[in-house]
């Protein structure tokens, strides 16, 4: 038998009014996996990450972590160990690349509201905790030197490695990625790939969502193929890479037509 799954979407589906975005998808995420999940723009991958992380209640259809089902609250599944980045950039834009990653730790600190405010010594041990940690996480990401230059004036691709950090903070099993390398040059990819590679390192599983096809196929363990918010195929890179159906989803929208919605 086969152990549980880290994340096991069943027949999740998603309808906004007469259209279907996400249409009974099964997908699973083993523990330490890389996961790809490529397939033509409006295919329904961010509306589906949507779905697994509580940003939607699904029409249809059942999320689990380790064998328990999540709860569709964004807190709720970040606390049970999904960490997620999105396809637009969303950093506190005028805060320190430090600030940001200790504000994706805040869902693993206990102090609360009230020592808070009282500044209480748990608060305090709480906060030097988180910022040593944070420190960690931004040499971890490349950007150890960078911990005090607000988010806004990194580099894309320098930003787009602080969401990684931040999503990090909050210690998951899982990290869900949205278009990582979008709008990157082909060093920034290569790091990213490195970078990806290193945080499965870590022990921690990745689903990702990516149109760079050398990106996806040097990467993952296993794709999966979404077209008109179903999934059309599922295996070994190489495999998907060469399938007919996914050579003809493809046809008419190639890669660089591509634009980042
Ligand atoms: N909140 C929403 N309301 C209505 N339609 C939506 C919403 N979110 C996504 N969609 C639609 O769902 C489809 C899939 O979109 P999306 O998940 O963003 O695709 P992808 O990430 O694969 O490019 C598109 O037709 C999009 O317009
Ligand atoms: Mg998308």
């Amino acid at each position: 038998m086969s152990p549980t799954p880290l994340l096991e979407a069943r027949g999740v589906t998603m309808r906004f009014g007469g259209l279907t975005a996400v249409d009974r998808v099964d997908l699973t995420v083993a523990e330490g996996e890389i996961v790809g999940l490529i397939g033509p723009n409006g295919a329904g991958k961010t509306t589906f990450f949507n779905c697994l992380t509580g940003l939607y209640v699904p029409t249809d259809g059942a999320v689990l972590f380790a064998g328990t089902a999540l709860p569709p609250r964004p807190a709720k599944v970040t606390r049970a160990g999904v960490a997620r980045t999105f396809q637009n950039i969303r950093l506190f834009a005028n805060m320190s690349a430090l600030e940001n990653v200790i504000v994706g730790r805040h869902t693993r600190t206990r102090a609360g509201l009230l020592a808070a405010l009282g500044r209480g010594p748990r608060y305090r041990r709480e906060e030097r905790e988180s910022r040593e940690r944070a420190r960690e996480l931004l040499d971890f990401v490349g950007l150890a030197d960078r911990e005090r230059q607000l988010a806004r004036n990194l580099s894309y691709g320098g930003q787009r490695r602080l969401e990684i950090a931040r999503a990090l903070a909050s210690e998951p099993r899982l990290l869900l990625l949205d278009e990582p390398t979008a709008g990157m040059n082909p060093q920034e990819t290569r790091e990213t790939e490195e970078l990806v590679h290193a945080v499965r390192a870590r022990g921690v599983a990745v689903l990702v969502i990516e149109h760079d096809m050398r990106f996806i196929m040097n990467l993952c363990d296993r794709v999966a193929v979404l077209v008109q918010g179903a999934k059309l195929v599922e295996g070994a890179p190489g495999d998907v890479q060469t399938d007919e159906r996914v050579v003809e989803a493809y046809l008419g929208a190639p890669d660089d037509e591509e634009t980042p919605v």
